[in-house]
């Protein structure tokens, strides 16, 4: 293992001003996206839309993509592949290598990711491809009963085997567990529920003797349940995902990269930001979004060729906004001059 190699990757994933596009949504998510804008899911027309998103000026804000298999098998309308247009936006191309979800047997409520089988030979040929990095999402839910430690450690321990095997062959793993923000609970159990899941993921890390430096932590902020009549501001998000961060997450981790998780753009922005002024961390907070860096590019493009520049001009705002916010440069004034 190069972990001097991996470190530098993992690093360039974190940069300060850059982050990660999460450009991996499974064929059904990239369907359900493209309903609600009247658009059907053809390969070509997921083609075209990721095309644009990959040859836009918000790509200078933008470390990585992570691409689904499809994805980084597909070629740009000229023929170009679309990983080496990303490349020459001098971005890093990765890889979604799970393979989604399924129940957890005799826990109602719960699911494992699966995808380990076979996974060493497919790293290979993702590399081959031109991945310099993966990504592995478990979800963790928040009910009455659940989660139960046995979902979480079965979760962290598949989390930990993908990530040792991604080093093994020369891939900087993204370890993401997911506490999910659906459901009523209070910010208080979600910060309870990240805490056990991150502990338990770094020890499954540390017994699969992953090397920290060559890593990028994925997780949720702490934030109170969709549901939840209680919704809380800015600051206290900010100053509760900071503490469970630096309760849970060793120093070694070159860098922090949140999912969006259903959060609005403007809140998923403005948290970061919030995050990245109270600092003190030892590590770079950045992001690493899927809707709240496509809703609006989505919206203004609605599939016609004729709205490419404007939903161009949409993501690369997006992108812009949540780049000032890994440095704590953000503000809400600059929202309002892009309107
Ligand atoms: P969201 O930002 O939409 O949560 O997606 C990030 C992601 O990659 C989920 O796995």
């Amino acid at each position: 293992m190069d972990l001097a190699e991996l470190n530098r990757v993992a690093n360039a994933m974190v940069a300060p001003g850059r982050g990660v596009l999460a450009a991996d949504e499974s064929a059904g998510t990239v369907k359900k996206r493209f309903e609600a804008i009247g658009v059907e899911s053809t390969e070509e027309n997921r083609r075209d839309y990721r095309e644009l998103l990959f040859r836009s000026k918000g790509m200078a804000n933008i470390s990585g993509v992570i691409l689904f298999d499809e994805t980084i098998r597909q070629n740009a309308k000229d023929g170009t592949p679309l990983a080496r247009i990303i490349e020459q936006a001098g971005s890093l191309p990765g890889i979604k290598v799970d393979k989604g979800t399924k129940p957890l047997p005799f826990h109602p409520g719960e699911v494992i990711t699966e995808g380990l089988d076979g996974l060493r030979e497919r790293l290979v040929e993702y590399r081959g491809l031109g991945a310099k990095f993966c990504k592995w999402r478990a979800v963790i839910d928040i009910g009455p009963a659940i989660p139960t430690y046995y979902c979480i450690r079965a979760n962290a321990a598949a989390l930990a085997r993908y990530a040792a095997l991604c080093q093994d062959e020369g891939l900087v793993p993204i370890v993401e567990p997911e506490v999910l923000m659906d459901g009523d609970h209070d910010i208080d159990r979600c910060f309870a529920v990240t805490e056990k899941t991150l502990k338990t993921v770094f020890q499954e890390l540390y017994l699969a003797r992953v090397a920290l430096e060559g890593m990028v932590l994925k997780p949720n902020m702490v934030v109170p349940g969709k549901k939840s009549p209680k919704q809380a501001p800015v600051g206290e998000v900010a100053e509760k995902t900071l503490r469970v961060l630096k309760e849970c997450v060793p120093a070694a981790v070159p860098g922090i990269a949140f999912l969006s998780g259903g959060q609005s753009d403007l809140d998923a922005t403005a948290r970061l930001d919030a995050m990245n002024r109270l600092g003190g961390g030892p590590w770079k907070i950045t992001f690493s979004y899927s809707r709240a860096l496509q809703a609006a590019p989505q919206k203004a493009w609605s599939g016609k060729a004729e709205n490419v520049a404007k939903a161009q001009a949409a993501f690369t705002h997006r992108a812009a906004m949540n780049g000032l916010a890994s440095m704590g440069k953000w503000s809400a004034d600059l929202e309002k001059q892009a309107a």
